[in-house]
């Protein structure tokens, strides 16, 4: 009798299964897209851990249009006016649960990964004016201090010899590793106030480096699984599921985010007017304070170190793009129109450069997460009903390359675009590069400020002074894609260049 009771219970349970998987199936049936992703999100779960999601998204989108379907409840849009309604600052539109998946503490929300619009509006409310520099001394002089350990870094150990004729060896670096030494010592010292000191110890600090390259592709695919991400984050699986707390890496640096935090209030505050001072002073409590600490070494870390890489390679490999990019950078030298280092200030007034800058971070958008958001009522996206609470997430590359915004050769690596674009275009092109930082949206990145601040710098503090080739053209870099990019092996030679240009 059991026995006929347990089979039936099954034989419901099969046919449960199968009639909720036809519905959801139906639902989006009249998006196209591969087959196997209307029906399963292994389709997705399979791209996202083959480290290519965001080609795959790109060739999907060339291949079923501009929305298509990418999971049994997802669709990914590759036209960018259509994701600016979607993630513009008045829209309706929300963020998915994708979003939770990204809680660092897996009991605790920070503004990347709250779903909720009201606490979300509420911590960046309290953080803007640190983020925007308002209440922060010293905020350059701390990148200027980070820039200058780096070309110290290069100049001590890793200049090789000109092969004609200087007594220095052949030698080559992993510049993909460096830039994010640097990138980690600038925001560990504007989160925490101390560097990690990775450049001056030319070595990844507590391991940071090596965890997140480990456990950030498990992140984002687990994010991909709702009921995976509640039985992950469940109070009944503490003892069995490991606390990033206690990792290596993570843990350290959590611990590092603690550390400062306490101090600021402990019975006798310490006060600064530096970056956590502000969100203190604005009203953080002591445990947001310490979510979004880490948060800032997160968020800020990888992806300004991919802008630097991504930028980099795009000119030693491009001759008359570097060679003109040096050309203005001597000019303003000899002019006495940079400083050493170059201010932002100054930074900014070279078209040439702010050209580069953008097309970099335009060809290789740094942060190519799904950041899916949803409606709760139908809506028309790219002339298709797409239903309330689909998850719609972005194609970072079909919207970077759209040749309708960025001109037929959007494909190339042409700076000169940003300044011979006639001002309605360049204004659209503006709009359409900046959605690599979710600009123009509610979410919009916090640390844009920051980031622009570094990229403004450290082209023209390394291209004044060093001469810089790939080694092996054939093999640049290990690049894999995890919604930020971990790369590596960006193997380069670096010369003092004959005629360093004195101001
Ligand atoms: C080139 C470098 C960077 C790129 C391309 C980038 C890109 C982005 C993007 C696309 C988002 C929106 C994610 C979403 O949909 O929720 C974001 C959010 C965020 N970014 Fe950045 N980011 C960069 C650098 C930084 C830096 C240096 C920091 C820290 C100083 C930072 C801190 C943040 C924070 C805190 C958020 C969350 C904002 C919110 O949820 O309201 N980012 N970033």
């Amino acid at each position: 009798m059991l026995l006929i009771v347990a089979a039936v219970a099954l034989a419901l349970a099969i046919v449960y299964s199968i009639a909720r998987s036809i519905a959801s199936y139906q639902r989006l049936a009249h998006i196209p897209g591969p087959r196997w992703a209307a029906w399963t999100d292994f389709w997705l779960v399979r791209n996202q851990l083959s480290g290519k999601l965001n080609f795959k998204l790109h060739d999907i989108n060339s291949r079923y249009g501009d929305l298509a379907r990418i999971g049994p409840n997802w669709v990914v849009c590759g036209d960018p006016g259509e994701i600016r309604r979607i993630w513009a600052a008045r829209s309706s539109y929300k963020r998915a649960y994708w979003y939770r998946g990204l809680r660092m503490d897996p009991y605790r929300d920070s503004t990347f990964s709250t779903l909720d619009d009201a606490v979300h509006n509420e911590l960046r409310t309290k953080m803007l004016p640190g983020y925007g520099g308002k209440d922060v001394d010293g905020l350059h002089e701390a990148i200027d201090a980070q820039v200058a350990a780096f070309v110290k870094l290069l100049e001590d150990k890793y200049l090789a010899g000109n092969p004609a004729k200087s007594h220095l060896p052949y030698r080559t670096v992993d510049i993909a590793r460096k830039v994010q030494f640097f990138t980690l010592d600038v925001i560990s010292k504007l989160a925490f106030g101390d560097a990690f000191g990775c450049l001056a110890a030319d070595a990844d600090m507590f391991d940071y480096i090596k965890t997140t390259e480990h456990t950030l592709p498990i992140f984002v695919t687990v994010a991909l699984l709702p009921w995976m991400i509640d039985l992950l984050q469940s109070p009944y699986m503490r003892p069995l599921v490991p606390n990033v707390r206690n990792m290596v890496g993570f843990g350290t640096v959590m611990g590092l985010a603690q550390q400062a935090v306490d101090g600021r209030y402990s019975e006798k505050p310490v006060v600064k007017r530096d970056m956590l001072g502000s969100f203190v002073k604005h009203g953080l409590s002591r445990d947001e304070a310490e979510g979004e600490a880490m948060v800032q070494i997160v968020a800020g870390s990888d992806t300004t170190a991919t802008a630097i890489r991504a930028t980099l390679l795009y000119i030693i490999t491009n001759p008359q793009v570097y060679a003109r990019l040096q050309r203005e950078i001597d000019e303003g030298v000899r002019a006495g129109r940079i400083s050493s280092p170059i201010s932002d200030a100054e930074a900014r007034r070279f078209p040439y450069l702010q050209a580069v800058i953008r097309e970099g971070m335009r060809m290789w958008p740094p942060a190519t997460g799904l950041l899916p958001k949803f409606s709760a009522t139908d809506d028309i996206i790219c002339g298709v009903r797409v239903p309330a609470g689909t998850s719609v997430a972005w194609a970072p590359w079909t919207v970077m390359h759209n040749k309708a915004v960025f001109g037929e050769d959007s494909y190339q690596f042409r700076p000169e675009r940003w300044l011979d674009a006639p001002p309605e275009q360049l204004r659209v092109m503006e709009q359409t590069a900046m959605l690599g930082f979710a600009g123009g949206s509610r979410y919009e990145c916090l640390g844009k400020n920051v980031a622009m601040i570094e990229l403004n710098k450290i082209f023209v503090e390394l291209l004044r002074r060093f001469d810089i080739v790939l080694v092996d053209p054939t093999q640049p870099w290990n690049s894999t894609n995890a919604a930020i990019f971990i790369q590596s092996d960006m193997n380069v030679r670096i010369t003092r260049r004959e005629e360093v240009v004195e101001a």
